[in-house]
């Protein structure tokens, strides 16, 4: 097996996340065109994205990361139920799936794509699912996931697993991973203060546990975890033996960088 990464495409990075259903197609396509310069460097990629506002809006409206509630009333005639707002959803996320997957076959890559619905159910790092669908050597072959409404056991029924829990998976239980790039939308990494007043010098190019970090959480339009969830995951997985980085992916080529072992601008994240 030779060198494969994991990248985590953020759904703030490639969706316009207060507008509905509105991709970042060009951001979509530079990234893209980035991971078929990574592969052209015998480095496999998996990709797996994040939902932005083709999730989290109407996940957040119809209450979904709240699990099946039984007394939950519904105040307009776009849904009857939740179950209906859960195929809704899903329905959305296939469609910015089909962009990316479109973007990269433009590239002349082979793109794989596996919904977590088809195949995953329950939720957090635990999640239940075989990732034997995610192997292949073959570097000419992109496998793409994405955060998703999955099944879940019991009274809850339905949830909302996040791409990050999906790349925490794939990167500790792969064989032969070698890095996980968070590639986000508006920042160079973790910063030091909050993102709208930071300068060049707030990144922090080091992040281990004892060192505080700002970040922008938007409990009221995300239904997963923000910048803290990326964190914890990814420290995760670093104390796994996996090196892991965030990167701003509106410079895609800082991830080439990362790769080539070149200099880069961006956050590591320390066992
Ligand atoms: C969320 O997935 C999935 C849905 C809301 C359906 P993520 O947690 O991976 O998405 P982003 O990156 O925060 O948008």
């Amino acid at each position: 097996m030779g060198r494969r990464i994991v990248v985590k495409f953020g759904g703030a990075l490639i969706t316009k996340k207060d507008e509905q259903c509105v991709a970042h197609t060009e951001i979509i396509r530079n990234l893209c065109s980035v991971v078929k310069s990574i592969t052209e460097q015998g480095i496999q990629v998996i990709i797996v994205h994040g939902a932005g506002s083709f999730g989290h809006l109407k996940a957040k409206r119809w209450r979904l990361n709240e699990g099946y509630i039984p007394e939950f009333e519904f105040s307009d005639d776009t849904c009857t139920s939740q179950l209906e707002a859960v195929e809704h959803v899903r329905k959305d996320m296939l469609k910015l799936n089909a962009i990316v997957l479109s973007e990269l076959k433009q590239v002349g890559l082979n793109a794989l794509s596996h919904p977590p619905h088809e195949w995953a159910s329950n939720l957090g790092p635990g999640f239940l699912g075989n990732l034997d669908r995610f192997q292949s050597d073959d570097v000419g072959v992109v496998h793409v996931s994405f955060g998703d409404v999955v099944d879940v056991d019991e009274d809850r029924q339905f949830g909302i697993l996040s791409g990050d829990d999906i790349v925490a998976r794939l990167s500790i239980e792969l064989p032969d991973i070698e890095s996980l790039v968070f590639a986000m939308g508006g920042v160079d990494g973790l910063l030091k203060v909050p993102p709208h007043v930071a300068t060049e010098k707030d990144l922090i190019e080091r992040w281990s546990p004892e060192v505080s970090y700002q970040g922008l959480h938007q409990a009221d339009i995300d239904v997963t975890g923000g910048i803290g969830l990326k964190i914890k995951r990814g420290h995760l997985v670093a104390r796994n033996g996996v090196s892991v980085h965030l990167i701003n992916g509106e410079y895609p080529t800082r991830i080439l960088d990362l790769v080539c072992d070149r200099p880069w601008r961006g956050t590591t994240i320390l066992p």
